[in-house]
């Protein structure tokens, strides 16, 4: 039988993610379809229990549900945990499994595909909302010099680095105007870029071959990769992230790992 997935998210209709996994099941030979589910704001876990009973055997989650999500799941990855946020459910037998792909997702797409490993570098992470706390974690897991937190908000800042403190990395908490200058690399995980502004951080942060990146894709991400551009840096959009994390999401599902690279090809060409 075909086995059945989905992304779960109010609004869920901009998602790429069907294609992509379309892409990846075709690829792996994997039988299995992937649909968009629109879940009702007051409606979040009736319409995951109606399709895990209709035969759904897991999903992706997106916003706004990734808290609730993380609540539902009745066991939880270290990373999923460490983050406090799910983005991949899987219903397993006795429960419901929650992970979290974005930060493995984010690292690959650094590391694999901008061909930067992590490791000794000075990373600059900007938002300390629920991106950048699902992605903390595992960029701390590779292994950079230090990383600083800057956040309009400074007690989230602090708050999120408190949280990950033990974990052997120097991490440095800040407000937007602290940002330490001539980072390696600097993730924009705020939504500023949803309102079409180039960067809520000064272009100090930067230097020459800095990587530049911005979790969102297509015409929001423009201003912030335009500003990177202008001053010197390596841009990059959140394009091969959303893939990455789609890939670690589908290895948890299946037990298969797709091959990236044309996906990201193809979807680049489509937007
Ligand atoms: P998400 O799930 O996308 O991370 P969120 O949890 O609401 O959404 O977090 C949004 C992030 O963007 C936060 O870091 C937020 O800063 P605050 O914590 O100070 O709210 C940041 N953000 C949103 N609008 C911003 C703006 N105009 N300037 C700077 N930062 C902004």
């Amino acid at each position: 039988m075909t086995d059945r997935y989905a992304v779960v998210g109010n609004p869920v209709a901009h998602s790429r993610s069907p294609d992509i996994h379309a892409m990846f099941a075709e690829q792996t030979g994997q039988d299995l379809t992937y649909e968009r589910l629109l879940a009702p704001l007051d409606g979040f876990e009736a319409t995951l229990r109606a399709f895990a009973a209709a035969g759904g055997r897991g999903c992706n989650i997106t916003v706004p549900f990734k808290f609730d999500a993380f609540a539902l799941a009745t066991t939880r990855t270290e990373r999923a945990q460490l983050g406090g946020a799910v983005n991949t459910l899987r219903f397993d037998q006795g429960g419901w499994t929650g992970d979290n792909t974005d930060g493995a997702g984010l690292v690959n797409d650094i590391q694999r595909n901008a061909g930067r490993p992590l490791a000794g570098l000075q990373v600059l992470l900007v938002g300390a909302g629920g991106a950048a706390a699902g992605v903390l974690g595992s960029l701390i897991a590779a292994g950079p010099a230090g990383i600083a937190v800057v956040n309009r908000t400074f007690d989230k800042a602090q708050a999120l680095v408190a949280s990950h403190a033990h974990l052997g990395v120097p991490l440095a908490a800040g407000t937007l105007v602290d940002a330490p200058a001539a980072q390696d690399i600097i993730v924009n995980a705020t939504s500023t870029s949803l309102a079409g502004a180039a960067s809520p951080v000064d272009a100090r942060v930067l230097k020459p071959g800095s990587l530049a990146l911005d979790m969102m894709y297509g015409p929001k991400a423009q201003g912030f990769l335009d500003w990177a551009t202008a001053h010197g840096a390596e841009p990059r959009d959140g394009l091969g992230m959303l893939i990455e994390q789609a890939a670690e999401a589908f290895f948890f599902w299946r037990g298969v790992r797709p091959d990236t690279a044309p996906v990201l090809k193809a979807l680049r060409a489509s937007l």
